[in-house]
Protein backbone atom coordinates (compact mmCIF):
# COMPACT_ATOMS: atom_id res chain seq x y z
CA UNK A 1 0.00 0.00 0.00
CA UNK A 2 1.43 3.04 -1.66
CA UNK A 3 1.78 5.96 1.31
CA UNK A 4 -0.40 9.10 0.47
CA UNK A 5 1.22 11.49 2.01
CA UNK A 6 2.73 14.75 0.17
CA UNK A 7 5.14 16.87 1.04
CA UNK A 8 5.30 19.73 -0.24
CA UNK A 9 9.00 22.20 -0.46
CA UNK A 10 8.42 25.64 -0.51
CA UNK A 11 10.98 28.54 0.50
CA UNK A 12 10.13 31.61 3.05
CA UNK A 13 9.78 34.74 1.46
CA UNK A 14 7.92 35.63 -1.72
CA UNK A 15 7.19 32.21 -3.14
CA UNK A 16 5.57 31.36 0.33
CA UNK A 17 3.78 34.24 0.41
CA UNK A 18 2.36 34.04 -3.23
CA UNK A 19 1.88 30.36 -2.64
CA UNK A 20 -0.11 30.78 0.04
CA UNK A 21 -3.30 31.85 -1.86
CA UNK A 22 -2.92 29.03 -4.12
CA UNK A 23 -2.54 26.42 -1.11
CA UNK A 24 -5.57 27.65 -0.02
CA UNK A 25 -7.91 27.54 -2.73
CA UNK A 26 -6.66 23.99 -2.85
CA UNK A 27 -8.02 23.37 0.88
CA UNK A 28 -4.16 23.56 2.33
CA UNK A 29 -3.53 26.23 5.13
CA UNK A 30 -0.27 26.10 7.17
CA UNK A 31 -0.40 25.46 11.18
CA UNK A 32 2.44 28.13 11.37
CA UNK A 33 3.88 31.47 9.98
CA UNK A 34 7.52 30.29 8.49
CA UNK A 35 8.46 34.45 9.50
CA UNK A 36 7.62 33.79 12.99
CA UNK A 37 8.13 29.87 14.03
CA UNK A 38 11.66 28.35 13.94
CA UNK A 39 9.69 24.99 12.71
CA UNK A 40 11.29 23.84 9.40
CA UNK A 41 8.36 20.96 8.89
CA UNK A 42 4.91 22.51 9.12
CA UNK A 43 1.94 20.94 9.75
CA UNK A 44 -1.49 22.22 7.27
CA UNK A 45 -4.79 21.66 8.46
CA UNK A 46 -4.79 18.57 6.14
CA UNK A 47 -3.19 15.61 7.88
CA UNK A 48 -1.68 13.90 4.95
CA UNK A 49 -0.10 17.23 3.46
CA UNK A 50 3.09 18.71 4.77
CA UNK A 51 5.22 21.71 4.29
CA UNK A 52 9.32 21.89 4.46
CA UNK A 53 10.75 25.74 4.83
CA UNK A 54 13.98 25.74 2.67
CA UNK A 55 15.95 27.90 0.61
CA UNK A 56 14.92 29.36 -2.41
CA UNK A 57 17.85 27.41 -4.28
CA UNK A 58 17.13 23.91 -2.56
CA UNK A 59 13.87 23.12 -3.30
CA UNK A 60 14.65 21.51 -6.60
CA UNK A 61 17.31 19.46 -4.88
CA UNK A 62 15.22 18.10 -1.99
CA UNK A 63 12.45 17.13 -4.34
CA UNK A 64 15.09 15.38 -6.70
CA UNK A 65 16.28 12.81 -4.02
CA UNK A 66 12.27 12.22 -2.93
CA UNK A 67 12.98 14.37 0.76
CA UNK A 68 10.27 16.43 -0.63
CA UNK A 69 6.82 14.99 -3.45
CA UNK A 70 6.91 18.61 -4.96
CA UNK A 71 7.89 21.69 -4.54
CA UNK A 72 7.20 25.50 -5.77
CA UNK A 73 10.75 26.65 -7.39
CA UNK A 74 11.93 29.93 -9.40
CA UNK A 75 12.63 28.79 -13.40
CA UNK A 76 16.24 30.59 -12.25
CA UNK A 77 16.49 28.26 -10.41
CA UNK A 78 15.16 25.19 -12.05
CA UNK A 79 17.10 26.15 -15.10
CA UNK A 80 20.70 26.43 -12.66
CA UNK A 81 19.59 23.13 -10.55
CA UNK A 82 19.13 21.53 -14.28
CA UNK A 83 15.85 19.19 -13.50
CA UNK A 84 17.08 16.28 -13.46
CA UNK A 85 14.82 13.70 -11.98
CA UNK A 86 12.47 17.19 -12.43
CA UNK A 87 8.60 17.10 -14.32
CA UNK A 88 7.39 20.69 -14.36
CA UNK A 89 3.65 20.78 -13.88
CA UNK A 90 2.37 23.84 -13.57
CA UNK A 91 3.25 27.74 -14.19
CA UNK A 92 2.39 29.26 -10.85
CA UNK A 93 2.93 33.11 -12.58
CA UNK A 94 4.22 34.00 -9.38
CA UNK A 95 7.40 35.70 -8.37
CA UNK A 96 7.72 36.92 -11.67
CA UNK A 97 10.94 38.38 -12.66
CA UNK A 98 13.05 38.52 -15.82
CA UNK A 99 16.69 37.04 -15.66
CA UNK A 100 18.83 39.87 -17.15
CA UNK A 101 22.87 41.25 -17.81
CA UNK A 102 23.26 44.21 -15.88
CA UNK A 103 25.71 46.99 -15.41
CA UNK A 104 26.80 50.87 -16.08
CA UNK A 105 25.24 51.78 -19.59
CA UNK A 106 28.60 51.27 -21.39
CA UNK A 107 29.03 47.82 -19.82
CA UNK A 108 28.77 45.76 -23.07
CA UNK A 109 31.51 48.10 -25.01
CA UNK A 110 34.20 46.97 -22.83
CA UNK A 111 36.06 44.41 -25.56
CA UNK A 112 38.24 41.44 -24.40
CA UNK A 113 36.77 38.96 -21.66
CA UNK A 114 33.77 40.23 -19.77
CA UNK A 115 34.25 39.71 -16.04
CA UNK A 116 30.56 38.82 -15.16
CA UNK A 117 29.34 38.40 -11.80
CA UNK A 118 26.88 36.27 -10.80
CA UNK A 119 24.95 33.62 -8.37
CA UNK A 120 23.16 32.59 -12.08
CA UNK A 121 26.55 30.70 -13.42
CA UNK A 122 25.35 28.00 -15.43
CA UNK A 123 22.92 30.68 -17.31
CA UNK A 124 25.22 33.53 -17.78
CA UNK A 125 27.87 30.52 -19.15
CA UNK A 126 25.17 29.12 -21.56
CA UNK A 127 23.96 32.80 -22.53
CA UNK A 128 27.27 34.40 -23.12
CA UNK A 129 27.93 31.34 -24.84
CA UNK A 130 25.18 32.09 -27.24
CA UNK A 131 26.48 35.01 -28.05
CA UNK A 132 30.27 34.27 -28.59
CA UNK A 133 31.48 36.04 -26.12
CA UNK A 134 34.18 34.98 -23.84
CA UNK A 135 33.74 35.82 -19.92
CA UNK A 136 34.73 35.34 -17.28
CA UNK A 137 32.72 34.26 -14.76
CA UNK A 138 32.85 35.64 -10.43
CA UNK A 139 30.57 33.74 -8.35
CA UNK A 140 28.57 35.57 -6.11
CA UNK A 141 26.00 34.57 -3.36
CA UNK A 142 24.00 37.99 -3.15
CA UNK A 143 23.93 41.79 -3.30
CA UNK A 144 25.44 40.81 -7.52
CA UNK A 145 24.74 44.44 -7.71
CA UNK A 146 27.48 45.59 -5.62
CA UNK A 147 30.24 44.34 -8.15
CA UNK A 148 30.43 46.70 -10.74
CA UNK A 149 30.42 49.33 -8.26
CA UNK A 150 33.60 48.40 -6.77
CA UNK A 151 34.91 46.65 -10.25
CA UNK A 152 35.11 43.45 -9.32
CA UNK A 153 32.98 42.89 -12.69
CA UNK A 154 31.55 44.62 -15.80
CA UNK A 155 28.30 43.55 -15.61
CA UNK A 156 26.01 41.17 -13.64
CA UNK A 157 23.57 38.17 -14.62
CA UNK A 158 20.86 38.88 -12.22
CA UNK A 159 17.06 38.71 -11.98
CA UNK A 160 15.18 42.68 -12.19
CA UNK A 161 11.72 42.90 -11.49
CA UNK A 162 11.14 46.96 -10.99
CA UNK A 163 14.69 47.73 -11.85
CA UNK A 164 14.53 49.61 -8.41
CA UNK A 165 17.47 47.62 -6.91
CA UNK A 166 19.71 48.56 -10.07
CA UNK A 167 18.93 52.01 -10.35
CA UNK A 168 19.60 53.15 -6.78
CA UNK A 169 22.87 51.69 -7.73
CA UNK A 170 23.49 53.55 -10.88
CA UNK A 171 23.21 50.46 -12.96
CA UNK A 172 20.96 49.51 -16.09
CA UNK A 173 19.14 46.51 -17.12
CA UNK A 174 21.17 45.67 -20.78
CA UNK A 175 20.00 42.36 -22.03
CA UNK A 176 17.28 39.79 -21.51
CA UNK A 177 18.09 36.18 -21.10
CA UNK A 178 14.84 34.80 -19.78
CA UNK A 179 11.32 35.45 -18.43
CA UNK A 180 10.83 33.91 -14.70
CA UNK A 181 7.87 32.83 -13.10
CA UNK A 182 7.50 29.68 -10.34
CA UNK A 183 6.91 26.27 -11.37
CA UNK A 184 5.53 23.45 -9.45
CA UNK A 185 7.25 20.44 -9.87
CA UNK A 186 7.47 17.32 -8.24
CA UNK A 187 9.48 14.00 -8.91
CA UNK A 188 9.23 11.08 -11.11
CA UNK A 189 8.63 8.50 -7.97
CA UNK A 190 5.78 11.00 -6.38
CA UNK A 191 4.66 11.43 -9.89
CA UNK A 192 3.86 7.60 -10.36
CA UNK A 193 3.26 6.33 -7.04
CA UNK A 194 1.08 9.51 -5.65
CA UNK A 195 -0.15 10.14 -9.69
CA UNK A 196 -4.07 10.28 -7.81
CA UNK A 197 -3.21 13.06 -5.23
CA UNK A 198 -0.95 14.75 -7.14
CA UNK A 199 -3.24 14.98 -10.69
CA UNK A 200 -6.32 16.08 -8.42
CA UNK A 201 -4.40 19.38 -6.88
CA UNK A 202 -3.10 20.26 -10.21
CA UNK A 203 -6.68 20.11 -11.67
CA UNK A 204 -7.55 22.34 -9.20
CA UNK A 205 -4.51 24.69 -9.48
CA UNK A 206 -5.06 24.96 -13.01
CA UNK A 207 -8.85 25.79 -12.74
CA UNK A 208 -7.69 28.68 -10.27
CA UNK A 209 -4.82 30.17 -12.69
CA UNK A 210 -7.10 30.08 -15.83
CA UNK A 211 -10.12 31.46 -13.97
CA UNK A 212 -7.99 34.65 -13.94
CA UNK A 213 -7.40 34.83 -10.44
CA UNK A 214 -4.80 37.08 -9.38
CA UNK A 215 -2.90 34.74 -6.71
P1 LIG B 1 18.40 31.90 -2.03
O1 LIG B 1 17.98 32.19 -0.62
O2 LIG B 1 18.42 30.44 -2.32
O3 LIG B 1 19.64 32.64 -2.46
P2 LIG B 1 16.70 33.96 -3.14
O4 LIG B 1 17.24 34.91 -2.12
O5 LIG B 1 16.86 34.32 -4.60
O6 LIG B 1 17.26 32.48 -2.96
P3 LIG B 1 14.01 34.74 -2.99
O7 LIG B 1 14.52 36.15 -2.98
O8 LIG B 1 12.96 34.33 -2.02
O9 LIG B 1 15.18 33.73 -2.85
O10 LIG B 1 13.48 34.50 -4.46
C1 LIG B 1 12.76 33.33 -4.79
C2 LIG B 1 12.46 33.36 -6.27
O11 LIG B 1 11.63 34.50 -6.55
C3 LIG B 1 13.67 33.51 -7.17
O12 LIG B 1 14.22 32.23 -7.47
C4 LIG B 1 13.07 34.17 -8.39
O13 LIG B 1 12.46 33.21 -9.24
C5 LIG B 1 11.98 35.07 -7.80
N1 LIG B 1 12.45 36.44 -7.52
C6 LIG B 1 13.63 36.84 -7.00
N2 LIG B 1 13.69 38.16 -6.87
C7 LIG B 1 12.52 38.64 -7.31
C8 LIG B 1 11.96 39.95 -7.43
N3 LIG B 1 12.62 41.03 -7.05
N4 LIG B 1 10.70 40.05 -7.89
C9 LIG B 1 10.01 38.97 -8.26
N5 LIG B 1 10.49 37.71 -8.18
C10 LIG B 1 11.72 37.54 -7.72
C1 LIG C 1 16.27 40.28 -5.92
C2 LIG C 1 17.41 40.41 -6.94
C3 LIG C 1 17.57 41.90 -7.08
C4 LIG C 1 16.17 42.43 -6.79
C5 LIG C 1 15.52 42.86 -8.05
O1 LIG C 1 16.80 40.47 -4.65
O2 LIG C 1 18.58 39.74 -6.52
O3 LIG C 1 18.51 42.42 -6.17
O4 LIG C 1 15.40 41.34 -6.24
O5 LIG C 1 14.23 43.35 -7.81
P1 LIG C 1 13.84 44.82 -8.29
O6 LIG C 1 14.16 44.88 -9.75
O7 LIG C 1 12.36 44.91 -8.03
O8 LIG C 1 14.61 45.81 -7.49
P2 LIG C 1 15.88 40.14 -3.37
O9 LIG C 1 14.89 41.22 -3.14
O10 LIG C 1 15.33 38.76 -3.51
O11 LIG C 1 16.96 40.15 -2.26
P3 LIG C 1 18.01 38.99 -1.97
O12 LIG C 1 18.08 38.05 -3.14
O13 LIG C 1 19.29 39.77 -1.78
O14 LIG C 1 17.45 38.31 -0.78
Amino acid sequence: MVNQNIIIALSKGRIFKDTLPLLAHVGITPQDDPETTRKLILDTNHPHIKLLILRASDVPTYVQYGAADMGVAGKDVLIEHGGEGLFELLDLNIARCRLMVAGRPDAMLQTGRLRVATKYTHSAECYFAEQGRQIELIKLYGSMELAPLVDLADCIVDVVDTGNTLRANGLEPLLHIADISSRLIVNRAAQKLKHRVIADLVKQLDAYLHAGATP
